[in-house]
């Protein structure tokens, strides 16, 4: 009986690999109530009941990256590109402020010209200044997800930023397994996609003081249960402080559509027990529930709180460029406004027992803690 072992695996004080590979495998429904009551006691133990918006700002679709899966890779002609300007940017970053939310995060296609950079460094400026009050000294937290750049760069941004115990970066490295990266992003000779610039990312990210964060992709063509535990093995190795993962998902605008996907429940499934493992073995860090999840199913992204997750990201992204920014097929909320979208999700948080952290900086308490700064750990820590 799998439940037994289950059951067994889950008393356990440490995981290895061999029980980690159990946990992720499971499909049962049974099997995956237990990793799911487990994972959701274990996240109100170390974080709260609070979950926390980020508010996503979906700056520039356009990219320099071939990412072979991403509907907006630059090869794929089809998608009209957009920037958004500094006002749109500026107007979205203070909506998220008024309206509760601790922090946005800055999203775009992979650009390192310099009109980009700068771009990015006057619209961080001005978001401060628009947010900075006595109540926020630090104005709205930010979190930057701009793929790979120079340490100048990050430190760059870090400065511009003015919020340092706000500041995060998330830069996925999709996968540990080496020859699937490969296959993912292609054999072009492009070096820098190499998954050790991708580690390089992540030490220089903390370097530059940021709270860093990664991720991958889950059930991936070729990927297996053992490649996913290795990605769980490399969160611990470099002491992540925060994880946004979710499901593959076919994308029209890429060019792995030969390679199929998942069929949506099981894959569904898979990214639930990732989430719920990844709670169990990391611990206190922000984990959050990707919108690929919801593209799979309605309500996919509370499943994910249920499994673990204690991070939502919101989108803020102004409707015209919404349809621009489709890195796989079926995104959610392509014409929901940020009032409605906020709104209904606030109620579908609180039907699981979670509350949202308004006006919260909700920092992950990995970080806290490796700070120095331990008592700010208190649920009720206002931003
Ligand atoms: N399916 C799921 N996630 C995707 N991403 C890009 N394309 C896809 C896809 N087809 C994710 C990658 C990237 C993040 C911005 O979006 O993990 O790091």
């Amino acid at each position: 009986m799998t439940i037994e072992k289950t059951r067994a695996v889950l008393a356990k004080s440490e995981l290895s690999d061999e029980d980690i590979v159990h946990l992720l495998s499971l499909q049962n429904l049974d099997d995956c109530r237990l990793l799911q009551e487990m994972a959701y006691a274990r996240t109100t133990e170390l974080m709260g009941n609070y979950v926390y918006y980020r508010g996503l700002i979906e700056l520039s679709n356009i990219c320099t990256a071939s990412c072979r899966y991403c509907g907006i890779r630059r090869e794929n002609h089809d998608v009209k590109r957009y920037t958004m300007n500094l006002d749109e940017v500026v107007e979205a970053a203070v909506w998220a402020a008024n309206n509760g939310y601790g922090s946005i995060c800055l999203q775009a296609g992979e650009r390192r010209d310099e009109k980009f950079i700068a771009y990015v460094e006057e619209a961080l400026v001005r978001i401060h200044a628009a947010t900075v009050s006595p109540e926020r000294p630090e104005g709205v937290g930010v979190t930057l997800s701009l793929g790979q750049q120079t340490l100048e760069t990050y430190r760059r941004w870090a400065k511009a930023a003015g919020c340092p115990s706000q500041l995060r970066y998330l830069g996925r490295f999709e996968t540990s397994n080496p020859q699937l990266f490969k296959v993912l992003h292609g054999t072009r000779g492009d070096h820098e996609k190499e998954l050790e610039n991708r580690f390089q990312m992540l030490r220089d990210l903390r370097t530059a003081g940021y709270q860093v964060g990664t991720g991958v992709m889950i059930g991936i063509p070729g990927q297996s249960l053992e490649d996913l535990c290795r990605d769980i093995r490399t969160f611990q190795k470099f002491d992540i402080d925060m994880i946004g993962m979710g499901p593959y998902l076919l994308s029209e605008g890429g060019e792995l559509q030969n390679f199929g996907q998942m069929a949506p429940e099981p894959l569904l499934q898979l990214a639930l027990n990732m989430i719920a493992v990844t709670r169990l073995v990391l611990g206190p860090i922000n984990i959050a529930a990707a919108t690929a999840l919801q593209a799979i199913k309605d309500n996919g992204r509370e499943l994910g709180v249920a499994y673990g997750a204690n991070v939502v990201m919101p989108n803020l992204s102004p409707l015209q460029y919404r349809t621009g920014y489709q890195l796989y097929d079926g995104k959610p909320n392509l014409k929901d406004s940020p009032e409605q979208c906020a709104r209904s999700l606030e109620a579908r948080i609180q039907s699981i027992d979670r509350q949202i952290g308004w006006n919260m900086s909700g920092s992950s308490r990995r970080w806290l803690r490796r700070q120095g700064r331990p008592n700010e750990e208190a649920p009720t820590q206002k931003a």
